[in-house]
């Protein structure tokens, strides 16, 4: 990693740990609504076990869970993953839910085709370069078992963000402390090399509004 990217990645990491310091739980307790729609789409698929990157306090793992999944949650952020396993034993799921503190830039920790789902929401368009988004996707192919669904949201190149406030490069702009990777589309339809792309959804979250896209795509069977 050049010496830039590794500085914003140790800045964006201490970044993310004195948000939710500052702001436990930060995102409600309620699910996302792309967590509710995976949980049908992996529900349909006959999945049982979910990987969550990027679970934060875990406001969707948790509802994953409660799903009746049985859920790996990894975030590089302790603090996020503290409250995540302090609102698993709240809420009676703590049985169903592992966590490993894990930056998406090294390998993920689990061995080859042992999941049936793996789940990021607003994770991807992180401070990732995209040579490090293509490693990532290359590794949840590893881990998936055949037929495997993964859904993830990103930011995209028709939000209001993007091109503002400070740019770090390969579309890589920060706003308020938060770098943010805007996606064009030809970046998910290359990620989806030898996949299957089953949907690519648009829609709005928050108040600027944000504007992503929620992408849904399996392996062969
Ligand atoms: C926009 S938040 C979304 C959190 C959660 N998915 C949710 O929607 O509630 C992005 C999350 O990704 C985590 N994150 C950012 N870069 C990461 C990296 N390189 N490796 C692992 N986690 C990372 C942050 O700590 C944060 O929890």
């Amino acid at each position: 990693m050049a010496a830039h990217e590794q500085e914003l990645a140790d800045t964006q990491r201490q970044h993310w740990q004195d948000t939710y310091t500052a702001h436990p739980g930060m995102y409600g307790e309620l699910p996302s609504t792309p967590a509710v729609y995976a949980a049908q789409a992996f529900h349909a698929a006959g999945a049982k076990d979910v990987l969550e990157l990027g679970a934060g306090h875990g406001r969707d793992a948790l509802y994953f869970a409660r799903e009746g999944f049985t859920v790996q949650a990894t975030d590089f952020s302790p603090t996020g993953l503290s409250q995540l396993r302090d609102a698993a034993r709240d809420q009676g799921v703590a049985g169903r839910v592992t966590t490993a503190v894990h930056d998406v830039r090294e390998p993920l920790p689990l061995t080859e085709a042992s999941v049936d789902a793996v789940f990021a929401h607003m994770l991807l368009c992180m401070a990732l370069s995209t040579k490090e988004i293509h490693a990532l996707v290359g590794e949840i192919r590893r881990v998936l078992r055949p037929g495997g669904t993964f859904v993830y949201t990103v930011r995209h190149t028709s939000d209001a963000h993007y091109g503002t406030g400070s740019a770090h490069g390969d579309d890589i702009y920060e706003h308020g402390g938060f770098a943010v990777h805007f996606f064009p589309r030809d970046l998910v339809d290359a990620l989806a090399d030898s996949w299957t792309l089953n949907e690519v959804h648009p829609f709005e979250e928050g108040d600027l509004p944000r504007r992503l896209w929620r992408v849904t795509q399996t392996l062969p069977r």
